[in-house]
């Protein structure tokens, strides 16, 4: 008997469990009307009468045992549970937010794809640049006032001084170097300009470079180039119109307007009450630049237009404020889907 009841004990000592089945398990296996304590019970019955008092109490102790066990792993199973924060499992998912494109992608997006429409491939440049790229192959000369059309952040690259570039015509350059004619290509960016930050002018935003060179290129392609851009981007009705203008790199060079799309062309607060917004430069490229870039002038012309992505998208979007585009508020940001 003495050994029986010890045997039960040291179960009931290494007895572990992991879940409620298994508690459960416990309860039928050592307290359940057919366990092993009611068995042990059973079992006094044959133990000689002077030693049944002593059994009797053991059988007693080994009862409070398990019970004392069975309490304490019932406890530690809840306390478990709560420590998963009573966490409903039944309860559905949160739905996991979706991004959005962010406008000014959106827009270069459809920029890209209305000139790749037309022959246009996609070309890019460093930000960081030299002078060569960014001024004097583009017909800047040394400390000639039109450097201050644009402020520049300089910077210094071991020896040489290197800028942030200002306009993403020094991608222009680089496809010409590179490329022989006939060239189409457009290059989209980022630029940089030290001013102060406003809701009109920041120190970085976006452009979109477009050249076009080959034998016979006349400022009539030019006009209709950007007529056929003004319609995909704005609408079947959009009308454009060129003031004459100046660029170191083209000549002649032009403004382009495009007829306004909030008011039907009938003047509103957007457009200041002209119908017409501005949109990009242009020109015919200056024989200079393309003899700079290795080019033949007498044998080759071709144009240049250059806009900025942030206009377009203030355009498309009615978006008047430029710092919205860099601060990062999702309310802003949400606002967008593609397909516009
Ligand atoms: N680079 C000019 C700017 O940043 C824009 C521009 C004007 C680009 C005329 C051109 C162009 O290619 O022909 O203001």
């Amino acid at each position: 008997m003495k050994l029986e009841i010890e045997k039960v004990v040291s179960e009931i000592e290494q007895f572990v469990i992991t879940n409620t089945s298994e508690l459960e398990a416990f309860r039928i296996r050592f307290l359940g009307s057919k366990g092993l304590v009611k068995d042990l019970y059973g079992l006094l019955k044959s133990v000689p009468n002077e030693e049944k008092k002593e059994a009797g109490q053991q059988v007693n102790e080994l009862r409070a045992k398990a019970e004392e066990k069975y309490a304490l792993l019932k406890e530690q199973l809840e306390s478990a549970d709560q420590s998963r924060d009573g966490a409903d499992l039944s309860r559905p998912g949160e739905p996991s937010t979706i991004g959005a494109r962010h406008p000014l992608s959106l827009v270069r997006s459809e920029i890209i794809e209305i000139f790749n429409r037309i022959g246009y491939t996609v070309s890019e440049g460093p930000e960081i640049e030299d002078d060569w790229h960014n001024f004097s192959a583009l017909n800047f000369p040394p400390e000639h006032p039109a450097r201050d059309m644009q402020d520049t952040f300089f910077i210094e690259k071991g020896e040489q001084e290197m800028a942030l570039r200002t306009h993403t015509s020094s991608v222009q350059v680089r496809v010409m170097e590179n490329a022989e004619p006939p060239i189409r290509t457009i290059s989209p960016g980022r630029v940089y300009r030290n001013e102060a930050i406003s809701a009109r002018a920041h120190c970085f935003f976006h452009q979109v470079e477009g050249l076009y060179i080959d034998k016979d290129v006349s400022f009539a392609d030019l006009k209709q180039t950007l007529l056929y851009f003004a319609k995909e981007m704005f609408g079947e009705k959009a009308k454009i119109r060129m003031r004459p203008s100046y660029f170191p790199f083209t000549e002649p060079s032009a403004e382009v307007d495009v007829s306004c799309s909030i008011c039907n062309a009938e003047g509103c607060n957007v457009c200041k009450h002209t119908g017409w917004l501005e949109i990009l430069g242009c020109g015919m490229v200056d024989p200079n630049v393309l003899e700079a870039c290795g080019i033949d002038s007498k044998i080759y012309s071709g144009f240049a237009f250059g806009m900025g992505i942030e206009r377009i998208t203030q355009l498309k979007y009615r978006v008047n404020d430029l710092r919205l585009y860099s601060e990062n508020d999702i309310r802003f940001l949400k606002q967008f889907t593609s397909g516009i």
